[in-house]
């Protein structure tokens, strides 16, 4: 009943009574009463006021399964919500949703998370209270080598859900997104598949909302909304808004099975490009121009000697961003 309520408060700028609820949502006034009693000890301010009713004024960063719900505009990212105080990882969750026959778009969500995982084996750090910890599942009938390139269409949703909030935004080629060439997301897609079919892909993203301090190795290297912005950062609209992003972003992907149709976008947030970036192969260094992304998601260079590109995998650094100079 909390859901329906807020957003049944969401709904209008001005009051609605009591007895409207109440009718609305099939119970009695009491029940009501109740209920906005209980958001209000969770620290939503909603004012109550004789033969007018009931009016939202202040919603704190409250994230709950219920906060989260009456946000989401979606048909069907973010629609299941799996919602921790703390999990060991938010991606690890989701993976067992997905064994278990969970629908396309279920997304888990922590407020804290033990044993948080970043790319290449990295820990990913997770403490209580002031960043997003999530992850969706997405069931796409695609080929298992396209399933990269979701992390692309994930870190182009969550550029532009944020960027609403936060509009110096650029993203790392291919998943990392930046503010002032610090870290403020990371991305880790892992998927369950077999040679030819994919079971499902499991697309997590770790950011750093109201975080002030961080530990000593990424000190110099990471970000938040709140020290980019100055001010806090609610959690529960910026989930909403990435999943409004993704839900489209998704469609736009899957009618092509490939990247034409975003990556004029994600190019233009790119902010790799048109710089020097140095290209760390299996085989070879060298430092390139980079040009944007192809359709597949792989990133164009040009080489000193005007031949050009593609890098598929491995390391780029880009001069000025977080290390290489
Ligand atoms: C990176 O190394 O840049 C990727 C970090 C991804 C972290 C997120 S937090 C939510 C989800 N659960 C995890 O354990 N990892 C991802």
């Amino acid at each position: 009943m909390k859901t329906e309520i807020l957003k049944l408060l969401r709904s209008t700028d001005g009051y609605v009574s009591g007895q409207q609820i109440s009718e609305q949502l099939g119970v009695s006034r009491a029940a009501v009463w109740k209920t906005i009693r209980r958001l209000q000890d969770e620290g939503y301010q909603v004012e109550a006021v004789r033969n007018k009713g009931y009016h939202i004024v202040e919603t704190p960063d409250v994230m709950t399964k219920e906060e989260l719900d009456s946000l989401m505009k979606t048909r069907w990212a973010g629609r299941n919500i799996l919602y921790y105080e703390t999990t060991d990882s938010t991606n690890l969750r989701i993976r067992q949703a997905g064994d278990e026959g969970a629908p396309h778009g279920t997304l888990a969500v922590a407020d804290r998370q033990t044993a948080g995982r970043g790319r290449r084996g990295r820990t990913w750090e997770s403490p209580a209270g002031n960043s997003i910890y999530m992850s969706v599942l997405l069931r796409p009938d695609i080929a298992p080598n396209k399933a990269s390139m979701l992390t692309i269409v994930m870190a182009l949703s969550v550029a532009e859900g944020i960027g609403q909030w936060i509009p110096m935004i650029q993203i790392k080629w291919p998943n990392d997104i930046i503010v002032n060439g610090k870290k403020l997301v990371g991305i880790l897609t892992e998927m369950s598949a077999q040679v030819d079919y994919i079971n499902h892909v499991t697309v997590g993203v770790g950011i750093n909302v109201n975080m002030t301090e961080f530990p000593e190795e990424i000190a110099d290297t990471a970000t938040s909304l709140r020290l980019e912005c100055g001010h806090t950062g609610k959690r529960a609209p910026l989930i909403a808004a990435v999943m409004e992003r993704l839900e489209e972003n998704y469609e736009i992907f899957l009618k092509t099975e490939d990247l034409s149709g975003l990556m004029d976008r994600y190019s233009a947030l790119l902010v790799n490009r048109d710089r020097d970036v140095r290209i760390i192969g299996e085989k070879e260094t060298y430092q390139a121009r980079a040009v944007g992304i192809d359709h597949t998601g792989e990133l164009l260079v040009r080489r000193e000697d005007g031949s050009m590109e593609k890098i598929y995998a491995g390391e780029v650094s880009v001069r000025g961003v977080y290390g290489y100079v």
